[in-house]
This record gives C-alpha cells, structure tokens and sequence, in this order.
C-alpha cells in the first residue's frame, strides 16, 4: 500500500477512498503544517493530497524523492511549483469542473452584495441604528441593465456571464485566449482590458495565478475604472496589487471592492481593506459548500489514487510527466 499525506482534513468521501487504498498520514490541526512540520509529513511518502495554503516547491521534492504525486484540492494551483514538479517527473493534479458554478454563484453573491450593501445593512440592524425608513439610506448600485465586465473568461467566468443574462446586462471580457464562439453564445464581447476597465459598472476577476496575472490590476488599471465601479476579486489575491486597492477606495476612485481572495491571506483583522466601509471581504469561501467541497475531495482523492498506479488522473496539470512516461528515478534532475 502506498503512504500518502493529507495536509488537512477534507470531507469524508475524499478521505474514505484515499483510506481504502493507502496508509494515510493526516494533519488534522485547524492551522496548515508550518514548511517544517509539512516537510515532516511528507517523509516517505509516495504522494500528497495538498492544499492551497501548503507551499510545494523544488526544494520540497528535492527531499522527498519517493513523491509521485502532488494532488492540490483546488482548481487552482499556485500553490505547487509545477515546472519543478515536471522537471522532477512528479504528477501535479488539481480538481477543475467541480467547483464552477458554485464559485460562480459566489462571486455574484458578492456582487450583488456589494453593489447592493447587504453586509452593510445587516451590521447597521445590528449596531441598533435601524429608527425608521429612509429614501437615501443605504442606496447602493442597479446591476440590471449595467455593463459587467470579465477578466479571466475561462469556465468559472463564462459560468458568471451566465448569470448575467439574467439581468440583462452588457458583458465584457478580457481574456489571453479568445473564443469567439463561447463568447457569442453567452452574448458576451470580448475587449482588451483597458477598454474593459474603462466601460464596466462592476468588474470581476477570474484569472489563474501567473507571473503574467500578478499584478494585473494595479493603481494605472483602477484609475482606468469608472468613480462609481465595483471589484470583485474571487480567483486569487495577488492577481491584485492591494496597497493600490486601498489607496483607490480611499480615495473614492472606485466605488467599491468585493474580495473573496486577498494577499495577505488570510487579512489581520486590522487591515486597512477590512476597515473601509466600501470593502466587503469574505475569508476565501467560494467553493465552500457542502457538496462542492466533497466533490473537491473526491475528485482529488482519485486523481492521487490514479497517479500513484501509474495512470492519467483526470485533473493532471502536466500531463507532459506522462507523456514522457518519465518515473521520478529516470527523472531529468
Ligand atoms: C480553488 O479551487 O482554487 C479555490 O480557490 C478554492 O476552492
């Protein structure tokens, strides 16, 4: 049987299999393994199901060269230095399909949350300043109608375009690869960002974290956006440069920011984002639902299980390790 590492605890389903076919060594503390107490769970083992807060570099397959597999329990995987990874023949899997339409649900959620000040509402009930009705509290922004605009028009974006429809709305995208046909069956158009930026009402990021996207929305981008236009950020925080973030809420050159991701992660308490009345951030919960969690968990779980008797997993970012039919003991380091 093989030993496998588990850095959290995940939903049943996903640990049942995994327990079924290999001896599992689980962090179950709340708190992720600090990079030493990880290194020390991952001694001898033949593969990892890993987290986005787990840093897996080099230097970590570098000292435990009996690991095959890294599964990340996440579509995205930032976390994983895939092209060592690759050049060390380890399989790198993530769980893409099973968390779409929930993280896109998600970021409407904060949308509309943000544009229509939900959160804001409920904490003034609570804060007991509720004494009557008024025709100019809390007036937030009309989505039916306004012009959305998508950065990052891949499954979770097109998924939000989606959604749109609904309201009636113009939809814009922004995207390295362009697929007209997506596009034209979700009325959507695609534009280089700047024009994106500068025409949307409500802009969303759904972006895979990459040397290109870091950054990508900087002080030069928020100035393009409209006084009025609200963020949403729920693909990943660094996508976002937060220092600019800031300034431009403070200074009213944007109207607002959702965030369901933030760099840092997790955000002090005493952040400055988490202080200002038009920033709603959320602790990186778009995925978080019960059945979207299990299937996360499941889906990772196989795709280990399928790497670790030498078969395609179905969520292999680099499939090239296979292709090469590279083992990590013939390996190219
Ligand atoms: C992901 O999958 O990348 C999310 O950030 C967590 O579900």
């Amino acid at each position: 049987m093989p030993t496998v590492a588990v850095t959290r605890v995940i939903p049943e389903a996903g640990l049942d299999l995994l327990r079924a076919a290999a001896e599992v060594r689980l962090w179950d503390e709340d708190l992720p393994p600090s990079p030493e107490q990880l290194a020390a769970l991952l001694r001898g083992c033949d593969g990892a199901l890993t987290l986005l807060t787990d840093a897996i570099t080099g230097e970590t397959l570098d000292r435990e060269p009996g690991l095959k597999v890294i599964s990340n329990f996440a579509v995205g995987y930032d976390n994983v230095d895939v092209p060592a990874a690759t050049a060390r023949g380890v399989v790198v899997c993530n769980t893409p399909g099973v968390l779409t339409e929930t993280t896109a649900d998600f970021a409407w959620a904060l949308l509309m949350a943000s544009a229509r000040r939900v959160v804001e509402g409920a904490d003034y009930v609570r804060a007991g300043k509720w004494r009557t009705w008024g025709p100019t509290l809390l007036r937030g922004r009309d989505l039916t109608g306004a012009t959305l605009g998508i950065v990052g028009f891949g499954r979770i974006g097109r998924e939000v375009a989606k959604r749109a429809r609904g309201f009636e709305m113009t939809v814009l995208a922004f995207d390295e690869y362009e697929d007209e046909t997506a596009a034209r069956e979700l009325g959507a158009r695609y534009v280089p960002l700047d024009e994106l930026l500068g025409q949307a009402d409500f802009v969303t990021l759904h972006v895979a974290l990459t040397p290109e996207t870091e950054k990508l929305i900087g002080a030069r981008e928020l100035g393009l956006m409209k006084r009025e236009a609200i963020l949403v950020n729920a693909a990943r925080g660094p996508v976002v440069d937060t220092d600019a973030l800031v300034a431009a809420l403070r200074d009213g050159t944007i109207g607002g920011a959702a965030l369901d991701v933030t760099d840092p992660e997790p955000l002090p308490a005493d952040h400055p984002l988490v202080g200002l009345s038009n920033a709603l951030v959320v602790p990186h919960m778009a995925s978080a639902t019960h059945a979207t969690r299990d299937r996360m968990a499941v889906l990772a779980a196989e795709n280990l299980l399928t790497g670790l008797r030498g078969e395609r997993p179905a969520g292999i970012v680099n499939p090239e390790v296979l292709d090469r039919s590279s083992t990590r003991g013939q390996s190219d380091r």
